[in-house]
């Protein structure tokens, strides 16, 4: 299995050019579900959940091509994907190839939509607490679809097809929002979706779904209306920006120093989390060309934080503003509202001599003046880019197993911190 190696120490300086959203790309692929047309995707990040999520789709019926470098090779732009789903021959998403990653799951609306009946696997996924699907399912009953439940699947079924209503979500859910607009942009007649996600992935949705031919309002808001319409066609789209690689990024330079221009980066995307940045101590500069982020020898402030759903704190930065906040000058206290369980980082941050209490879901970060280098193991997507963070600024170094977590959600991560003089190397085999 892959490690990377990582001797701490060294400042960030140049620049990184920053890759298309992975949670925005796997909605808009799955997307293309809803259409016999060709679907395009620009700036589709080479990842290993992207290419997982084409197995998935091939599955159904779904044929690909990829253009653009391929994964290894290096490339500053992302690949373009082409989708055509002329037929759907399988409505099926078997356990093997759903376990792996949650957001397969969203088939189930466009394969019903489309089809009128979707059989899934209940989903897998990073080990961030038990991660429900009832909002989901509760959404596409709403819509007249009729749920059960057998032998670890989800058989969903519309003979007649969907038809528009109100859905109220009781939290607000990311995939919940992504499941109910698919769903709901081939359902006869309104929907509305209150309390829905605002996150900017669900805005590059409904974007892509608006050129196809959809009849969205609202999106970016808490409630979105949608006219279903009786078909989509193909459409191009370029994916957003991955606003959660920006803020890694950017903490890595808060934590380790330095001064990196994020090539491509939005910072309306990830506003809250820069405000935090600068209470830190970082300089954060929107220009033509992204987000310069730099930071002087004058250390890192203590900042509190509470994770919420967009606009406020992403939990997906959780886990890298702990790791920033290791070395602050004072306590930090950071609660976790969205995952439970959410905090696995936290004993293996212990390893760099971080000190962190945990006491439901809060934690209290008391920062200290140095971190030691160590071996560590990589337990989740975001979890493991906080170590990496740690790791950059730790004595010595830093052995990072199972980085198939980190492939999953972080483009070429090594080849971008190495152009930038860190000293980070992928060790295969
Ligand atoms: C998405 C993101 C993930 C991010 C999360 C929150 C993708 C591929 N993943 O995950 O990176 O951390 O949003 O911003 O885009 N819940 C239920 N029942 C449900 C659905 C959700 O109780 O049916 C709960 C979850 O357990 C969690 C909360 O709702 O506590 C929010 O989860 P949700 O927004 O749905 O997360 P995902 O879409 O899985």
């Amino acid at each position: 299995m892959d490690r990377i190696r990582i001797v701490g120490g060294a400042e960030l300086r140049g620049s990184i050019p920053i890759s298309g959203a992975k949670n925005a790309a796997l909605p808009l692929m799955t997307a293309s579900l809803l259409t016999d047309d060709t679907v395009i995707l620009d700036n589709v990040p080479r990842l290993s959940d992207v290419m997982q999520l084409l197995r998935i789709l091939g599955n159904h019926g779904v044929d690909h091509s990829i253009s653009g470098k391929r994964v290894g090779q290096e490339s500053e732009t992302g690949q373009t994907i082409q989708l055509s789903a002329r037929q759907i021959v399988d409505t099926t998403a078997p356990y093997e190839l759903v376990s792996r990653m949650r957001a397969s799951f969203w088939v189930i609306a466009p394969l019903l939509a489309r089809m009128g009946q979707a059989k899934v696997s209940l989903p897998g996924g990073c080990a961030i607490g038990t991660r429900p699907v009832d909002f989901y399912l509760m959404a596409l009953e709403r819509l007249g679809a009729k749920i059960e439940i057998e032998a670890g699947y989800v058989i969903a079924t519309a003979k007649d097809g969907l038809k528009g209503a109100e859905i109220e979500f009781p939290k607000v859910t990311v995939g919940g929002t992504h499941t109910a607009v698919m769903a709901a942009v081939l359902a006869k007649g309104t929907t509305v979706i209150r309390n829905a996600a605002q996150e900017p992935e669900i805005g590059d949705l409904c974007a892509l779904l608006v050129k196809m031919g959809a009849r969205i309002s609202g999106a970016g808001t808490s409630t979105i209306t949608i006219d279903g319409a009786s078909r989509l066609s193909g459409a191009r789209h370029t994916v957003l920006p991955d606003r959660i690689e920006t803020g890694t990024y950017a903490m890595a330079v808060a934590m380790a120093g330095g001064d990196v221009m994020l090539e491509g980066a939005r910072p309306e995307l990830l506003q809250k989390a820069f405000d935090t940045l600068t209470a830190t101590g970082a300089e954060i500069l929107a220009t033509n060309e992204g987000v310069r982020v730099r930071r002087n020898g004058s250390g890192i402030a203590a900042v509190d934080v509470t994770t919420q759903p967009f606009p406020g704190f992403p939990t997906d930065l959780q886990a890298q503003f702990m790791a920033l906040m290791t070395r602050a000058k004072g306590v930090s206290h950071i609660r976790e509202t969205i995952f439970e369980n959410r905090f696995m980082h936290v004993q293996e941050l212990a390893r760099f001599g971080a000190h962190i209490k945990l006491d439901g879901d809060l934690a209290t970060v008391e920062g200290v003046p140095t971190l030691k280098g160590a071996p560590v193991m990589a337990t989740d997507l975001r979890a493991s880019v906080g170590l990496v963070i740690a790791a950059l600024a730790a004595e010595g170094e830093t052995m990072v197993h199972r980085v198939y977590h980190l492939d999953r959600g972080f483009e070429a991560l090594e080849k971008k911190l190495s152009r930038c003089g860190a000293q980070v190397e992928r060790l295969t085999g």
